[in-house]
């Protein structure tokens, strides 16, 4: 996507003395996202912040006056990436030192709120941390760390975030491609007993209706053709319509869908406790609407729920999924597994794969139980053998690839209407998306990015489809 908005930045900025000058002056920042959607939405509002103060983005550390590690906190793993980046990261910072050049560097993200000051504790290398609620003070924090003093800033205070957001140019956004995210909610209250977003993103805000459809028209003014509504618990969104009424997640649809220019709409991740009857009539009115849901159910097992803190049954989710199927009969679910849940067993686990079986999901993630320090999961007795998890997420594994691969190649033959995201991997090709989010690709002239086309669907694989334009 890059690829084909990068021709005409660089013919409008020729390179001119005056143009030569100011890229010496220019400050780099470099960028690495970790975690989810959301913190991808975040890192673009900090090189927005970081524009307004000068700095250009880069695609490599290597020659970075400011490296920010946007991080996540959610499994062990994620989070052990961060402290192995960093090692790497110290390496450049020295090289750079060598020369007389600093490095600056952050740790931003869910890490960051996690961890605070400790991160700078066990990696001296870093300047500022940064928590997901204060990015939006970069600047300032920056000026702060320069001098050699180490920033910790981890307070919450998500509307003063919105508020202080800064704009990106039309041409920021014209790079970034057709599709963007949009945050409508963010933080938790639900408090599942293995997770740690709860902690991370503090309490569970929505934003307010007319930030939204403003930030929505802005997006749509420069380009973009679709819209994905971001929140830790989307469908929890809720807020004042213009009307004076309470608007859910369904209504709030129903106005962004007014937008000149929106062809699209999605929204993730929601909560099965969330899924009011406005936004189920959204998927049942709302053509734009595309036909996939994101509905984790984490377990099968009635006991692993109620110890998850989930709120809900197995059969409370049978029965909603059959409302939304009755509501839209060609949607594609999604959603996220955790195995080894402490206490899980044998049976619990066949009751997940049962699940699975009953609902049939378009495509799915899952994962290994990690506990996490201060969730309520990690301090159970009965934590179960990494071996054990590694043989149920392998069977829980084949069983939805199976049907995700079942589901692509449901679609041979049919025709589709496919978004032209950006280019192919091959010459002549450009790669799309399907409306229930299968890359697609397509041979198809460069004129078409941007557009919908009418596709028909003529192989399929595991994670993606091919098609023929019609
Ligand atoms: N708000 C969403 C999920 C956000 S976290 C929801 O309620 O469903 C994304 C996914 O990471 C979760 O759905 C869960 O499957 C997984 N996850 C969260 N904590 C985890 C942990 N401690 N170990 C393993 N997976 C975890
Ligand atoms: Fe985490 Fe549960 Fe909140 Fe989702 S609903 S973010 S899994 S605490
Ligand atoms: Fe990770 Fe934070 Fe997102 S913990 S999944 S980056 S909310």
């Amino acid at each position: 996507m890059d690829n084909l908005v990068d021709q005409d930045t660089q013919s409008q900025s020729e390179n001119t003395t005056e143009a030569r000058d100011q890229n010496e002056a220019t400050r780099k920042v470099f960028i690495k996202t970790y975690g989810c959607q959301m913190n991808v939405y975040d890192s673009d509002r900090m090189n927005d912040a970081l524009s307004n103060d000068g700095y250009v983005k880069t695609e490599t550390p290597d020659d970075a006056d400011l490296v920010i590690l946007n991080t996540c906190h959610i499994r062990e793993k994620a989070a052990e990436k961060v402290y192995s980046e960093l090692g790497r990261i110290r390496k450049l910072k020295e090289e750079r030192a060598k020369d007389g050049k600093q490095m600056m560097v952050s740790v931003a993200g869910c890490v960051a709120q996690a961890e605070g000051a400790e991160i700078s504790r066990r990696a001296p290398i870093v300047d500022l941390v940064v928590g997901p609620q204060s990015y939006h003070r970069l600047p300032e924090l920056l000026t702060r760390a320069s001098n050699g003093s180490k920033v910790v800033e981890t307070e919450f205070d998500i509307q003063d975030k919105f508020k202080h957001l800064a704009t990106p140019s039309k041409e920021a956004v014209r790079k970034r491609g057709v599709t963007a995210f949009v945050t409508v909610q963010e933080g938790c209250d639900k408090f599942c007993t293995f997770c740690v977003v709860p902690y991370t993103r503090g309490a569970e805000v929505s934003r307010k209706v007319e930030q939204i459809v403003m930030e929505t028209e802005r997006l749509a003014a420069a380009g973009v053709r679709e819209v994905t509504l971001l929140g830790q618990n989307v469908n929890a969104w809720h807020g004042e319509g213009p009307d004076g009424r309470e608007w859910g997640l369904g209504e709030l649809l129903f106005r962004l869908a007014k937008i000149d220019g929106i062809e699209r709409l999605r929204y993730t991740t929601s909560h099965p406790r969330d899924m009011e009857d406005s936004l189920i009539a959204a998927h049942r009115d709302l053509d734009i609407l595309m036909p996939y849901l994101h509905l984790p159910v984490q377990s099968g097992s009635d006991a692993i729920l109620k110890a998850m803190n989930r709120k809900h049954t197995r059969d409370d989710y049978f029965r909603l999924i059959d409302r939304i199927r009755e509501a839209r009969d060609d949607i594609a679910l999604s959603g996220d597994f955790i195995v080894g849940f402490p206490g899980e067993t044998d049976q619990d686990h066949k009751d997940t794969l049962d699940l699975i079986k009953r609902v049939t999901y378009g495509s799915a993630f899952s994962f290994k139980y990690s506990p996490r320090p201060g969730t309520p999961g990690a301090t159970l007795e009965d934590q179960i053998d990494e071996q054990v998890k590694s043989e149920r997420l392998a069977e829980l594994q084949v069983l939805l690839s199976t049907q995700q691969k079942d589901f692509n190649a449901s679609l041979i033959g049919k025709t589709i209407d496919v978004l032209f995201e950006k280019e192919g991997r091959r010459e002549g090709q450009l790669a799309g998306r399907s409306p229930w989010l299968q890359p697609v690709h397509v041979n198809a002239p460069l004129d078409l990015y941007g557009e919908i086309g009418s596709v028909e669907i003529v192989a399929a694989s595991a994670n993606s489809l091919e098609g023929r334009l019609v």
